[in-house]
């Protein structure tokens, strides 16, 4: 089985959210089941350049968009066992970052076109191109109208994955029919037309072979309109080739046995995470205190992430017998949010607005608890890291939260963690109370940690449901 991941990042070479570590990871899970997997990518200005200097070029061809024809380079680099390749056009992506820019629709359009394309020059045919995102959204368009009817290609199928409904790439119609050569038949409602333009992830949904997205909770989700998106109705219609598949964990990438960033390893022992708990205080400037719990968010500083429900409950939250951690950028309230907590508590709370992975990986490692009371979430990795390194996760009942923490319950001793369901401050007020209340019974505490350890967020068995998907589309 050949597949073809087209995604716009992937850790190690370019990372702006949690769909960079899905494409650095699930591919080398795919090759442990025999699965002959690549991954297309734009080529950024931000790839590391000791990535760059190995690329090797594979080929080099004008790309017709529109009536122009333009430079298309594909570079290849193979990592940890798997190719990558790179779509080079420095005019599109020698700029910083990855999105954002006034001409993202024509950037990510000649992606798009660039994957169809260099099938035809990397030597590589594959069975099932798999679309992630938005920005590979029109892949399955591409095809469809343009190649499905062809020799070489006839027999492919591809899958659109949602990681986030949130992020539609809408644009304008006519640029639409201009980059991607489509007549006004492809620009209705039920096909891309969304909010007055055309939708990229509109594309991937409807032109694809068959959907999945990160968690089974969010596949049932984004049917109902509070979780739609406005695609809610449209999803419903196509529910029969929908699916939610969990994402995992790359087990070997987040191991607190191993990981270089952690100062003592260990994997079950919480004498030796309490010793990380001091360190970390030691370089945050708080008071250091083996015995109080340390509360962390590592996340982007969005609405999506539940930051407003801290927001509306900090002088609560801060009256409380922990300490708090936060690591994270993003929208310049929340940021102002957690400076001010740092200056008004700052016995209580370090606010480290900036990104560094290392940093990142003591707090999993020092933290006691870690909080994620997103607005929604599609599947989350925090929680996932959180409990690797046996921080236990407080977390709101959505999309792969729900899947993947199970709320502790005083009276059997089961659960790895605790929830609330509605998004409300207060609800999650008192859930972070009972947590710190209960950090302090040792029993509790040895048990949850126990319940977590028997659980496996490894990508194991979610690659084994992307592989039997991909065979049932071949079939
Ligand atoms: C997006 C979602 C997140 C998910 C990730 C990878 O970033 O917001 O919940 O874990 O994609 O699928």
């Amino acid at each position: 089985m050949k597949v073809l991941f087209a995604a716009s990042e992937a850790v190690p070479f370019i990372k702006t959210g949690g769909l960079a570590d899905v494409i650095g990871s699930l591919p080398k899970a795919l090759a442990k089941q025999g699965l002959d997997v690549r991954v297309i990518l734009p080529k950024y200005e931000g790839i590391p350049q000791h990535f760059v200097q190995k690329m090797e070029s594979v080929a080099v061809f004008d790309l017709q968009m529109g009536w122009r024809s333009l430079f298309c380079g594909i570079l290849k680099l193979e990592h940890e066992g798997i190719i990558f390749y790179f779509v080079d056009n420095e005019y599109y992506f020698k700029r910083n970052g990855c999105y954002g820019y006034g001409d993202d629709a024509e950037r990510f359009a000649f992606y798009c076109r660039a994957v169809m394309d260099a099938l035809q020059h990397i030597d590589f045919m594959p069975d099932i191109i798999h679309c992630h995102d938005w920005q590979a959204g029109m892949i399955p368009v591409l095809y469809r109208a343009h190649f499905s009817y062809q020799p070489p290609y006839a027999h492919l199928k591809t899958v659109a994955t949602v990681h986030n409904l949130k992020y539609q790439g809408v644009f304008g119609k006519e640029q639409c029919k201009d980059y991607f050569s489509l007549g006004d038949e492809h620009f209705h409602g039920y096909a891309l037309e969304q909010h007055g333009g055309a939708s990229f992830l509109k594309g991937g949904l409807l032109y694809s072979d068959f959907i999945t997205t990160v968690s089974p909770t969010y596949a049932e989700e984004i049917q109902t309109p509070y979780y739609g998106e406005h695609l809610d109705s449209l999803l419903r219609s196509q529910s029969h080739r929908l699916t939610g598949i969990l994402n995992g964990l790359d087990y070997e990438e987040f191991d607190p046995m191993t990981d270089p960033h952690v100062e003592i390893n260990y994997r079950d022992s919480l004498a030796k995470k309490q010793q990380n708990k001091v360190k970390l205080q030691e370089r945050l400037g708080l008071p250091v205190n083996k015995e109080i719990p340390l509360i962390a968010l590592v996340t982007r500083l969005v609405d999506q992430k539940g930051i407003a429900l801290i927001d509306r409950v900090i002088g609560e939250l801060m009256s409380l017998d922990a300490q708090w951690v936060i690591l994270g950028t993003g929208e310049p309230r929340f940021e102002q949010l957690f400076r001010w907590a740092a200056n008004a508590f700052e016995d209580k709370l370090s606010a480290q607005i900036l990104f560094d992975e290392g940093l990142a990986r003591q707090i999993y490692a020092g933290s006691d608890l870690f909080l994620m009371p997103s607005l929604f979430e599609p599947c989350g990795i925090g929680q996932l890291i959180a409990m690797r390194y046996r921080s236990v996760p407080i977390v709101r009942e959505t999309g792969g939260l729900r899947d993947t923490v199970i709320p502790y319950n005083d009276k059997t001793g089961e659960g790895t963690g605790f929830s609330f369901t509605h998004y409300n401050a207060h609800d999650m007020l008192y859930t972070v109370e009972r947590a710190v209340k209960l950090y302090r019974d040792p029993n509790v505490w040895a048990n949850l940690i126990s319940n977590i350890k028997k659980k496996d967020f490894s990508w194991r068995k979610s690659a084994q449901q992307y592989a039997d998907l991909y065979q049932s589309l071949v079939n």
